[in-house]
């Protein structure tokens, strides 16, 4: 027998999070969160909402004071941005990828889920 394992290791299992009300973006673009011990940001870009690491992986400028526009995080400090489906840095810049987290929107509020790999839809 071989093959994939249909699970995948201890501690690597993504984890499904309560992250707060619907609300919890109001009218902004951008709130700080946290899901466990990890510190995030909520984005809204236009229907849309993710999820992503609060600290710049640049120099770790705080994203929650950065904006949101066209599909793109813009970080506050070096104004380097993010696409928000791949996570890829602006052309010019040399650093990681931010780490992006799928949102779910349910009737009591948003969940994130973490532990996921890859580009988020
Ligand atoms: S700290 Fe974000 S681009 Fe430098």
């Amino acid at each position: 027998m071989s093959g994939k394992p249909i699970s995948a290791p201890e501690g690597k299992r993504p984890v499904r999070i309560h992250l707060g009300p619907l609300t919890l973006l109001a009218d902004r673009s951008l709130t700080p969160v946290r899901a466990g011990t990890r510190h995030l940001v909520l984005i809204r870009d236009g229907a849309r909402v993710v999820a992503a690491e609060r600290a710049c992986p640049h120099e770790g400028a705080d994203l929650a004071l950065g904006r949101c526009a066209a599909g793109r995080l813009h970080c506050p400090r070096h104004l380097a941005s993010f696409d928000l489906r791949s996570g890829t840095v602006s052309p010019g810049w040399s650093f990681r990828a931010l780490r992006l987290f799928p949102v779910e929107a349910a009737a009591d509020g948003f969940w994130v889920t973490i532990g996921l790999d890859g580009p988020q839809p």
